[in-house]
């Protein structure tokens, strides 16, 4: 691999051994795959932040790297954490003092590398929005998937420690998605069944992602006119749809990357993306993702909306839907401390927890302290959290509409 004099310093220590050793995992991952060169990082979203997840182990590790002076050179922010670290927010979810603080303290630690404390998996929706072909090192899948193929940017499923290390050298080596040879796809998804609501686009990134693996779909056949405005660019309908679909093909599957005919920017732009002979996914009908998701519970504990954190558009959507009601089952919309600002002075969190609902900021369900907090059953609409829940938090699920959501919100039953 070829490195340039700065980066040969940074190896050699010369920019001391914190660094050394971040861009140690780089150059160590990129000879692995094969990388001629490093590229500078311009973004990085670093995983591994839930205290559930990590516990003291990680919490150690952290907090070593971080006494050796370790530095983020580049905008960096946090993946949802355990909990929402408002006190108020943590203590309504009904989590530990004693989980709390450690969870605060794990976040203090990345915050004291330098990194924007904004614990979410929608980073692009509060700020963190990077450009078309922009270099990044993301780690949360979601985002990476979000990234890649409705941004156009350009980021690896980075774990945890090689996104930190790409910060923290502010490189990323040169290998898999950066490369155009690899944002090529690799299937034809062909969809001929109506996709319309957003529930109904996580079911089919489901269906595809468990058919194509890592691979890089492209969906034809999608009737999105509806979701593009004249300019071109993505209804916030379209674009929450999408970030769903991708949620879900990065869990069913290892999908990073997918692209829309008409409506991604390099499906928009690139002739050679699709080549005529790739092997066809064709996607007839979602019954077979609802029948995977939707188990035949009936009492239901907890309502989870957000997953990708939601947009300001959902929490709207939700606030409307509960207006004026009072909730029978718990109700959770996870979302972005920045999106929940903008919601609450719109009076949508009013509107919410009037109903008795809870919009939980910087958290995720997938990675909170679920068995401390001792729900059994779970509806969603999101097919990313209707996979994890049962093996990541043991909560049975349903999973389905928004609006058939809320109503098991109200009533306690599906
Ligand atoms: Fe985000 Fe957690 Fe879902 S990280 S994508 S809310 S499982």
């Amino acid at each position: 691999m070829k490195l340039t004099p700065e980066e040969q310093a940074m190896l050699a220590g010369e920019e001391g051994e914190a660094t050394r050793r971040a861009i140690e995992i780089v150059v160590t991952l990129g000879r692995i795959y094969g990388a001629g060169r490093l590229l500078p990082v311009e973004s990085v979203q670093v995983a591994g932040v839930s205290y559930r997840n990590i516990g003291e182990a990680g919490l150690a590790f952290l907090r070593d790297w971080a006494a050796q002076g370790a530095r983020v050179r580049v905008p960096t922010t946090l993946n949802p954490a355990g909990m929402d670290l408002s006190s108020r927010g943590w203590r309504a979810m009904g989590v530990s003092e004693a989980f709390a603080q450690k969870q605060q303290e794990l976040v203090d630690v990345y915050a004291a590398m330098g990194i924007t404390p904004t614990c979410t998996c929608t980073p692009y929706l509060v700020g963190h929005n990077p450009h078309q072909g922009a270099t990044l090192a993301w780690s949360e899948s979601s985002a990476v998937c979000f990234a890649n193929a409705v941004l156009g940017a350009r980021s690896n499923r980075e774990g945890g420690p090689s996104a930190l290390a790409a910060a923290i050298c502010g490189r990323t080596a040169d290998y898999g998605l950066h490369r155009d040879e690899q944002r090529r796809a690799t299937h034809r998804a062909q969809v001929r069944c109506p996709v319309v609501q957003p529930h109904e686009f996580a079911a089919l990134g489901y269906l595809v992602g468990k058919q194509v693996g890592n691979g890089v779909p492209y969906f034809e056949g999608l009737d999105l006119a509806d979701g593009l405005d004249v300019d071109g660019s993505l209804t916030p309908q379209l674009r929450d749809a999408l970030k769903l679909m991708g949620a879900a093909l990065a869990s069913s599957g290892a999908v990073a990357l997918y692209h829309v005919a008409g409506v991604t920017p390099e499906a928009r732009e690139r002739q050679d993306l699709c080549a005529p002979d790739l092997p066809t996914v064709t996607v007839d009908s979602l019954d077979a993702a609802m029948a995977e998701l939707d188990g035949p519970l009936k009492a239901i504990d907890l309502v989870v909306v957000g997953c990708p954190h939601a947009s300001f558009e959902e929490l709207r959507d939700v606030a409307e839907g509960v207006r004026g009601k009072r909730l029978v089952a718990k109700l959770w919309v996870t979302t972005s401390r920045g999106v929940r600002d903008q919601a609450d002075s719109e009076g949508l969190v009013q509107a919410i927890e009037e109903a008795g609902g809870l919009v939980v900021a910087d958290g995720c369900v997938v990675v909170a302290p679920m068995r401390e907090l001792a729900f059994r059953s779970l509806a969603t609409n999101s097919a990313k959290m209707a996979a994890y829940a049962l093996p990541h938090a043991s909560i049975a699920v349903r999973f389905g509409s928004l609006q058939q959501c809320l109503r098991a919100a109200e009533r306690g039953v599906w």
